[in-house]
């Protein structure tokens, strides 16, 4: 059994949780159950990410404070999470005692270890906030094109980047005060001191995917640079430890503390469950010396990789823990072909979704579109419909629907005692070892190509069998019984496969099937001389909303 600890990115505790995010936690959601289902350990844990200047202003201009802020957006996360199955084991804050514990013993043997430096910085100031400002808090004049009200890193109209000390006529968009230059020291993490571990470990052990570590290769030619892992007062965060005390007060930038929620989420889960059955040993998942014996895998938006894949195992390696064992990468979610926009109304709140429509569907379609690649997804509403339509309620729970009728009518809900067709059960139960090689190398299409083409096996059997015919003919109940308890066993071997991306549909189906297991090992066991029950139909259809003219 492998032991396996596997996360999703931490979401910010300043907005809600739209579609963009769920892809994200889908994917990691089907690929932990997925796991569990093939028999391993698997820890899936996740945090909201609840640091920085954006959320502390937030809560500012919601008059409430930090704290109240990021716990009313943490219930408002978790309650989306639930709505979409999210299975998390453990969902934690970065603002807790654990990150703060490890943030700070992170820093410390970093710092002792000589890997941190401090520059004074001069930055743009706001005199009436009273704080520094970050390049998306200044608008200003392009000092290339002179487009006005531009941001402080670059120029939408000219696509130039620059510092925001360079834009001209600058303000803050905060205050509209125009900002003043003010210096200030900063503490740095030599990332240039891991760029011979950084080159070996992002091109070992196949942690990354090979369009990543092109990405990380160009980094490296680039030149890695010291990171700004400090921000001044006012913030909301963590104090760095034992700086001068005649100094400003300084906290650690939200990207260093973040990541470290991981470990903080996963260590506050070893807490709850110490004594328990369920006992989780911390070091085991973070000492250097277990890197072998446990796995641990961050699933990130492509966006993120920097974080991920060149500060996190630097910071990690730096402080004498062990480095993940995969950073997975995916796209972002198109709506329609183009980004989610909130002017086209395709910026849409998983809340909003789960209003209409059922967060099965989603899954499936994601699931249907996701691959190991670090591709886009787009989100097709007639497509996302149609696939739906045709694979799931057409294609699957129509197998269980148009043969569980006459076993339960007739037979008592009595499946036979003998597979009448062993070698079609046996390819599809065989099928299962490519199915569960496909869940793990995240290649979530190709699992559902696989599961939907073992359905239509199914189908043409019955098609061709037509259990509805023989029905009406005398002398052929045992055809009827043999042919339905052929295709409910399929039935049931596809909700195996399909368990980790429709956990509800398949529990229900569990009920139906009266069965107690949908382990990926359980398919091998036939449904024989089985009693199954009355057949409840498992997913309704998406009808299209028509608007009526008249009313
Ligand atoms: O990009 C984001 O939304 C960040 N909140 C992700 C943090 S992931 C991890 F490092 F904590
Ligand atoms: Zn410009």
């Amino acid at each position: 059994m492998r032991e396996i600890l596997v996360t999703s990115a931490l979401p910010y505790a300043n907005g809600h949780i739209h579609l963009g995010h769920l892809v994200e936690y889908i994917q990691t959601d089907i690929w932990a159950r997925a796991m569990k289902a093939q028999g391993h350990q698997v820890t899936y844990v996740c945090a909201d990410d609840a640091h920085g200047t954006a959320i502390m202003l937030k809560a500012e201009a919601n008059g409430v404070t930090p704290e109240e802020q990021i716990a009313a957006v943490k219930a408002s996360h978790e309650a989306d999470f639930a709505k979409f199955l999210i299975n998390f084991d453990n969902y934690h804050s970065t603002h807790s005692e654990e990150n703060k514990h490890f943030s700070e013993l992170i820093y410390r043997r970093l710092n002792d270890a000589g890997h941190i430096s401090t520059k004074d910085v001069e930055q743009l100031f706001d005199p009436e906030k009273q704080l520094f400002l970050a390049d998306r808090f200044v608008k200003g004049t392009c000092p290339e094109c002179a487009a006005a009200d531009q941001y402080g890193d670059n120029c939408e109209v000219c696509g130039t980047t620059y510092d925001a000390t360079d834009l001209k006529d600058p303000h803050s968009t905060l205050s509209d005060a125009t900002p003043i230059l003010k210096t200030s020291k900063h503490y740095f993490f030599n990332l240039p001191e891991f760029e011979q571990f950084l080159k070996d470990w992002t091109r070992s052990d196949n942690r990354l995917q090979t369009s990543v570590a092109n990405k990380l290769q160009e980094w490296f030619e680039a030149g890695l640079a010291t990171w700004d892992i400090s921000r001044d007062a006012p913030y909301f965060g963590f104090q760095i430890p034992n700086t001068p005390s005649d100094e400003p007060d300084k906290y650690f930038y939200v990207w260093l503390d973040a990541p470290v929620g991981y470990m903080a989420s996963f260590k506050n889960l070893c807490d709850k469950r110490a004594g328990t059955d369920e006992a989780l040993d911390f070091d085991r998942y973070w000492m250097q010396e277990n890197e072998h014996k446990t796995e641990v895998y961050h699933f990130i938006g492509k966006d993120i990789v920097y974080f991920h894949a060149l500060f996190w195992p630097a910071m990690l390696a730096g402080s004498e823990f062990r480095t993940p064992t995969g950073v997975f990468a995916h796209g972002f979610l198109m709506v329609n072909g183009e980004k989610m926009s909130k002017s086209r109304g395709t910026f849409i709140k998983a809340e909003t979704y789960a209003d209409h429509l059922h967060p099965e569907y989603l899954r499936y379609y994601f699931a249907s579109k996701l691959s190991d690649k670090v591709e886009d997804i787009n989100l097709d509403l007639e497509d996302f419909m149609q696939k739906v339509n045709s694979d799931l309620v057409g294609k699957v729970v129509n197998i269980a629907s148009r043969s569980a009728g006459f076993l339960v009518k007739k037979y008592d809900g009595m499946l036979t005692e003998v597979c009448a067709e062993p070698s079609l059960l046996e390819d599809i139960t065989k099928t299962g070892d490519e199915i569960a090689a496909a869940y793990e190398n995240r290649e979530f299409s190709r699992a559902m190509r696989l599961i939907m083409q073992c359905a239509d096996k199914a189908n043409e059997y019955i098609d061709e069998k037509k259990p509805w015919a023989l029905a009406k003919v005398e002398g052929a109940e045992q055809e009827v019984q043999d042919v339905c308890s052929v295709a409910i066993n399929i039935f049931r071997q596809l909700m195996v496969y399909l368990a980790p991306v429709l956990p509800e549909l398949t529990a229900n189906a569990k009920a139906f099937l009266n069965i107690d297991d949908l382990s990926f090992a359980s398919r091998n066991e036939w449904l024989l001389g089985h009693k199954i029950n009355k057949f409840k139909p498992l997913m309704q259809r998406i009808e299209e909303k028509r608007r009526c003219r008249d009313g």
